[in-house]
Order: structure tokens, then sequence, then C-alpha cells
């Protein structure tokens, strides 16, 4: 995981704050359609049901864009990663953390989101959270998260060296977890995010090589693949992730995800709300959930005939083309 460095050190003493109401409006307009979303997914400032969240909508599509901009669609898959790794927002708010070797790979990205706290009058706690979420969305598959604003400015920079050991026993982390408020299906619904994700500091001589086969897909192989026996060609498999995949602690949450997306996307996103709000009274902040894209559905994606038996495969053709149409409707 990215930079589990804030956790509830820096939250904990977080303070809401009210929006400012940014000065840059946003320059998508679509047809609303009767089902109340514009057809092209994307909510307009005239969907909206909540006054508060209506700033908001630009901000996303900025963030959004950022995500896409940064990168092929990869980076996008990482910010997966981020509300994770800052949650009061400390990594944007901070030069130095960003510069911390535990947290290569999510410079750029970090580059492209640190001004849009003070061009949108918001919190880089929010802007982070916002960018998690739309992350997991720019992911084929990837579900809606329950998505609040209205946090506080971080109060000092994460203490470094918090990140979770991939070799340390089972456990110890799911004792690192419960600490947080975590519990171990919680946990094991968590690392999922390891389906989008890849390893580059664990063995350098592999760096680059992904957790499973479908990388680009937010879906549950990860789960099938790191329980097998036999490692699928070219993926890399965690000890800690191998471990919690047959652990007697743990296998009984890691079978519930095991060739099941709808259990596991239910999960996912109760653990990553979860994990926005450590440290936080929601009461104090405001639910813009209303602001989302759509989601990419990948079960229209799977190659016809699916038994059922096994994971599902997606059509790369079908799969492209639906990267390819989400990208242009922000870019
Ligand atoms: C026991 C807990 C965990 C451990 C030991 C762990 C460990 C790791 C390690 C070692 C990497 C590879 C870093 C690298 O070499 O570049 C990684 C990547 C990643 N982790 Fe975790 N992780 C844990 C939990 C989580 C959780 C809870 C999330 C998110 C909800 C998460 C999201 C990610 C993502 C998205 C990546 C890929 C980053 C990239 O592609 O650059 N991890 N994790
Ligand atoms: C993971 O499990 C293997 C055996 O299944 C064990 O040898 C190894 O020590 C475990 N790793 C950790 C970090 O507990
Ligand atoms: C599996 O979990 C138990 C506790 O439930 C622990 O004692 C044991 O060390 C774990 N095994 C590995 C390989 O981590
Ligand atoms: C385990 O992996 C092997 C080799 O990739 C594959 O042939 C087999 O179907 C997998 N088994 C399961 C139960 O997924």
């Amino acid at each position: 995981m990215r930079s589990f460095s804030t956790t509830l050190v820096a939250l904990g003493s977080l303070l809401s704050a009210a929006l400012a109401t940014p000065h840059v409006q946003p320059t998508i307009r679509q047809a609303v359609t009767a089902e109340g979303l514009p057809s092209n997914g994307i909510p307009t400032v005239d969907n909206l049901k909540t006054a508060a969240c209506k700033p908001w909508i630009a901000a996303a599509v900025e963030i959004q864009r950022a995500l896409l901009y940064a990168s092929p669609f990869s980076l996008a898959l990482e910010a997966a990663g981020l509300p994770n790794g800052a949650a009061d927002g400390s990594m944007l708010a901070d030069p130095n953390e960003v510069l911390r070797p535990a947290n290569n790979g999510l410079q750029t990205i970090v580059g492209l989101l640190r001004p849009l706290p003070a061009q949108f009058g918001v919190s880089h706690g929010d802007v982070l959270h916002l960018a998690g979420v739309l992350g997991v969305l720019a992911c084929p598959g990837g579900p809606k998260i329950k998505t609040y604003v209205g946090r506080g400015e971080p109060k000092n920079i994460s203490p470094d060296g918090l990140l979770p050991d991939p070799n340390d026993p089972v456990p110890v982390l799911t004792a690192r977890f419960a600490d947080m408020g975590f519990s171990v299906r919680e946990l094991i619904a968590l690392i999922g995010a390891h389906s989008t994700g890849k390893q580059r500091f664990v063995d350098p001589a592999f760096a680059g090589d992904a957790f499973d086969s479908t990388v680009d897909i937010w879906d549950v192989r990860f789960y099938s693949e790191t329980q097998n026996r036999t490692a699928a060609p070219g993926t890399f498999r965690l000890n800690s992730d191998v471990n919690f995949s047959h652990n007697a602690s743990t296998i009984a949450a890691w079978n519930r995800f095991v060739r099941n997306q709808d259990s596991w996307e239910g999960d996912y996103s109760k653990a990553h709300e979860k994990m926005s709000l450590l440290g936080l009274d929601a009461d104090t902040l405001t639910d813009c959930t209303e602001i989302l894209p759509r989601s990419i559905d990948i079960s229209s994606l799977t190659v016809p005939g699916f038994s059922g038996d096994g994971d599902p495969t997606v059509d790369p053709v079908k799969l492209e083309a639906a990267i390819q149409e989400f990208r242009s409707i922000w870019l």
C-alpha cells in the first residue's frame, strides 16, 4: 500500500471546514436523461440536490482530468491507493512527504493535484479523497464510493515508516488494521485494491509486475490468483497477500471475495468510505456522492459464454472501447 503514513495520528486532530465557492466553472455540459444522470454519466450542477455539492462538480472535473492526463491509465489506478496514503491530505499539503522513497510513483499525480485546493478554495484532504474515489471509478469495474467533503487542513506531516510491511506475519498486519478500527473482513476487502496495483520496490528485479493478470480492471481475479498454488504468468505476489489467502484467521474473509465481484464491490466501498472518515465525524461533513460520474460496468464487457466457473474473461476490445469512451468524456 501506498503510504499508510497518516493513519489516525494527524487525522484525529482534523477540523472540518466550510467550502469556499470555487471560481472555476465546469466545462462539461450534457443533456439530462430520464434517469437523472446526463447521457454521458457525469452529473451537472443542475442534477444536484445538495446545494453545498455544486462547487464540487468543477473540482471533480479538474481532478478526473488530472488523473487521466497524468499518464496512461495506470496512474488513475494508482490513485486508488491515495486515500489510504494521506487521509488528511498531508501528502498534498506538505512539499516533502511525497518525496519519500515510499511514495515514489505518486509524485506526478501529486504535482497535478497540488494546485487544486487553492484553485477551488477547498482542503487538501478533500481533494485527495476525491482523487481516490475518482481513481477507483476510472478503473473499469470500480464502484462508486460514498464521498464526503468538508475536511479541514492537516495539522502535521505524517510520521514516516508506518507502511505495513509485506513480510510481516498475518497477526501483526491484522493487528495494525484492527488498531485503525478495521476488521479482518474490511482489511481483506481493502487489500483487493491490489487488483489494480504493481510493485516496484519489493523486488526491483521484477519492477512493474502487477499483482494479478488483469491490472487494468477492478476485478476479483486478484483473490483467486493469489490463492492459487501457481502464480499467473508475469504477476508478482506479496507474501502478505499469499498468507492472507491461506491463513486460518483470514481465509474465510478472503474466500468471500473469490469470484464474487458483487460481494467485493459492496464490501470494498464500505471499507473505503470508512477509511476516508478515519478520525473524522461524518456529521460535520457533507455527502457529495451525487457529483460522481457513472461507473464502468464490467459485467457488460465479459466474453460471451462465461459459464460461471472460474473468473469471467473481459473482452479486450470491449474493454478498450469502454476505457476510451470514459476518457473521451473527460479529456
Ligand atoms: C497488509 C496491508 C498491505 C500491505 C502489506 C501492502 C503492501 C504493498 C506493497 C509492498 C506494494 C508495492 C509497493 C511497490 O513496490 O511499489 C503495494 C502496492 C499497492 N497497494 Fe498495498 N499493501 C497493503 C494494503 C493496501 C490497502 C489497504 C490498499 C488500498 C485500499 C492498498 C493499495 C495498494 C495499491 C493501489 C498499490 C499499487 C501502487 C502502484 O501500482 O504503484 N494496499 N502494497
Ligand atoms: C507466509 O507464509 C509462509 C508459509 O506459508 C511462511 O513461510 C512465511 O514466513 C510467511 N510470511 C510471513 C511474513 O508470515
Ligand atoms: C496465521 O495466523 C495465525 C493466527 O491466526 C498465526 O499464529 C500464524 O503465524 C499465521 N501464519 C502465517 C503464515 O502468517
Ligand atoms: C491455478 O492456476 C493455474 C495456472 O495458471 C490454472 O491453470 C488453474 O486453472 C488455476 N486454478 C484455479 C482454481 O483457479
